[in-house]
Order: structure tokens, then sequence, then C-alpha cells
């Protein structure tokens, strides 16, 4: 794949079904349009038009939730590998959890990890720093000081990692001192973080909402004045899995009574039902995948929370767009508009001209069987949708203006950027 300084992409159908031509001049989207007029490029061999044949154009996909395992714990997945998965699903920025060793929880650990990724992403990325157990607020005070991030994840229940905080004192402070606060927070501890966030916070994010039980705690509280305000406002995050999966598929196999276990463990039926509904009901404002690869071996051998995410997470929503389930509006706002929105991520998550172009190409018609007509990308080597019959893939992805996965193909040129807050 040559590298084209301008890009036309004619012949595209966006969310709503109308006509749209996108022309793409270095990483900026500098036109929209129903018709571009190609004739001024003719003969112009810096020039690529790309007939994209009446499928999707969307913006590509942000994914705020996933541990890319660099460094420290690469044998599951690096920056090279899972960028990789995300171009080839579709997503053209990721956010990195802290929970990796060293863990994201000083200033120090951060700058390295941004170098790591910096020479090996071919997607775009962002971080959110860890608040530590063993209190970490002055490092917080500093990162969020120098801007070198706007978020803070905190994990309020046991799961993978060794970032629990039980310390009232710390929890405190870290909702004074930070600004947007991501919560790994189960039950009981929902209305914990809620509290916090009311009397100390400047907004909170609950991660993967796993239940009817703990989506309607956290509903309840986006529609009352108090918990949820412009100065410290609710948002609500739900994961492919939590729609897709249920115990009763995790207890079908023996194999899957150990591949599917993940904090928060998969609910009833019944859960995924109310998760879907409340998503139609305009109630949840991000899909993210928890992306969090363990090797196969390591499922099998003992209980181990967290499974892959990345490579699947579009396709799956394409998939329950064409059985009626979703729109295509409500999949662009979860997965590009208001991840970046939230994030304060600078000029993504929209086609707009002007925006970075970070676009990608999704035939809604294509069937395909994971596992089967694709290769999996992620260093992990498995999904938890393996043999699953979709209608709708990723075709093409296109980072800052650059094509990075085409016709089943990478690119791994890096050409990835560190995000940049509009604030
Ligand atoms: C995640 C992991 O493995 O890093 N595991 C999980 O079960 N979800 C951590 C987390 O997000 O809780
Ligand atoms: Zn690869
Ligand atoms: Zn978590
Ligand atoms: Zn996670």
């Amino acid at each position: 794949m040559e590298d084209n300084k301008i890009i036309i992409l004619k012949n595209g159908i966006d969310i709503f079904g109308n006509k749209i031509e996108i022309l793409i001049n270095d990483e900026i989207i500098e036109k929209i349009s129903e018709k571009i007029d190609e004739s001024r490029f003719k003969n112009n061999e810096n020039v690529r038009i790309i007939d994209v044949e009446e499928k999707l154009i969307m913006p590509g996909v942000i994914d705020v939730h996933t541990h890319m395992r660099e460094p420290g714990i690469t044998y599951k997945e690096d920056f090279t590998t899972g960028s990789h998965a995300c171009a080839k699903a579709g997503i053209t920025t990721f956010y990195d959890m802290p929970n990796t060793i060293p863990m994201t929880t000083t200033l120090e650990n951060l700058l390295e990890k941004k170098k790591l990724a910096s020479k090996k992403s071919i997607v775009n990325f962002g971080f959110h720093f860890g608040g530590s157990k063993n209190d970490n607020i002055e490092e917080i005070k500093k990162v969020l000081r120098n801007g070198e991030v706007n978020t803070v994840k905190i994990f309020m229940n046991v799961t993978t990692g060794e970032m629990l905080i039980e310390d009232d004192k710390i929890l405190k402070k870290v909702f004074e001192n930070s600004e947007l606060v991501l919560v790994h927070a189960e039950n009981d501890m929902i209305d914990k973080a809620m509290e916090l966030n009311k009397n100390y916070g400047k907004g909170l994010y609950v991660c993967h909402i796993p239940s009817a039980e703990e989506l309607k705690k956290v509903i309840s509280a986006k529609k009352n004045k108090e918990l949820n305000t412009k100065d410290h406002p609710i948002y609500a995050e739900v994961t492919p899995h939590h729609l897709f999966l249920n115990t009763e598929i995790r207890e079908s196999t023996e194999r899957n009574k150990m591949l599917l276990r993940m904090k928060p463990e998969l609910r009833e039926k019944s859960d995924n039902e109310f998760l879907w509904e409340a998503i139609n009901q305009g109630e949840v404002d991000t899909i993210g995948t928890d992306h969090a690869p363990h090797l196969i071996s390591e499922k099998l051998e003992k209980i181990t929370f967290g499974m892959p995410g990345v490579e699947t997470s579009l396709a799956l929503m394409i998939n329950a767009f064409n059985e009626g389930k979703i729109s295509l509006e409500t999949i662009q706002k979860l997965m590009c508009e208001n991840p970046a929105k939230i994030m304060k991520i600078e000029k993504r998550g929209k086609l707009q001209e002007g925006f970075f172009a970070d676009i990608i190409v999704v035939d809604t018609q294509k069937d395909w069987i994971v596992g089967v007509d694709d290769t999996i990308e992620s260093k992990c080597g498995w999904t938890p949708y393996e043999n699953w019959k979709l209608k709708g893939k990723n075709t093409m992805t296109i980072v800052n203006g650059k094509i990075i996965y085409e016709n089943g193909k990478i690119n791994d040129i890096p050409k990835g950027k560190e995000i940049k807050f509009s604030e």
C-alpha cells in the first residue's frame, strides 16, 4: 500500500442512507459532500480515488476501554498486535488501561508507556492514568497539571491486576483531585462511586455495566438532578460481551465455563435484553470493549478474568443492526461520537470537515464466520465468538489520512498518534 497525500472516497453511504463522498488531504478531512469533483485531480499521481461501491462510511471507532498489556504482560498482547487487531476491526483510536506491569500510576511510567505506544501502534491511542492503593495523589496532580491525561481509572472491586483501592480516604482524595474518574465498580460500589462523585468529584464514568440491576441504579442516578450535574456528570459504559453473552452460553460447555469468565461476570439473558433496551432508550453513553486478553492456556488452567474484544465489537454491533436490534445512528453515537465527547478528544469521532481523517468503510451485508474467514490479530490468539456467523464487516480503515487496513491486509508501518484534548 503506497501512501497518497490525497484520497477521495467515492460512492459511499452514510448511516442515514445518504450518498457521501470524502476528500482527504494529508491527515485531515478536507471536504464531505454528496459528490466530490475529482476532475482537478486527474493525472495527479499523489491522488488515489477509491470507489467504495455503496458501502457504509463511518468515523473510525473509538474504544476507550482496552488492556493492551504493555509493558510487562506482553506475552498476552502488545501495542503492535493490539493495534493490528483494532485496525482490522475498524477501531482507529484505543484508550489503554493502567493495570500493566509496572502500573500506570506514576508520571514516569506513563511517559514510558507513551513512548512504547508511539513506536508501535498503527492506530491512535490515549491513556487512562491509574489511582493507586498506595496513594499516588501527587502523581495524579502532576499528570493532570501537565496535561498528560485527563482521566483517572480506579478499581473498587477485585479483578485482574493489583489495583484495588479499599481505603475511603484515598478514594475521596482521588475524586477531589481528578477530572473524570473511570471506575470498575460493581453492585454497592456503584452507589459509593456516585456518592463520591457527588460530594468530591468532577465526573464519573461507570465501566462495563453488566446487569439490569446495576444499570437501573446508574440510569436513575443519571436522572437525579443532584447526582448528575454539569459539574459532576455520570456516564454509563456497556461492553459487547454483556450484550451478546450470558450464563446460559457460559454453562453450555466445559470449555466455555473456563473461557467466558470476566469481571463483572456474565449475567442472564434477561440482563442482555435490559441492556439492549436501555441502549435504545438512550440511557447508555458508550460501548467499550474491555478488551482484556489472556492466553487460552491460562484461561483453561485456572479461572482468569478477562476476554479479548476489539476484533469483534463493531462487527457484532453491525450484525445486531442487521437483526433489527439497533440503528446505525446509535452505533455511531455510542462507538464514535460519545467516546470523543466524553473524553474530550480533539477533532476525532465524527465525519466533519477539518477533523482528522479517521474513517472506516463497512460492508454491512458481508456474511462471514469469525475466526474462520479472517485471521486473529490479537496475540492471545482466540476470540469468545469463534465460529459465530455474522453479517457485516469492516473492509477499510484509514487513520490520520493513511490507509492501514484494506482487503484483509494490514499496512503495519506505525501511523498512530497520541490523541490531544479539546480543552
Ligand atoms: C480486566 C483485565 O484482565 O485486565 N479483566 C476483566 O475481567 N475485565 C480488568 C478489568 O477491566 O476489570
Ligand atoms: Zn498483525
Ligand atoms: Zn474492570
Ligand atoms: Zn477493563
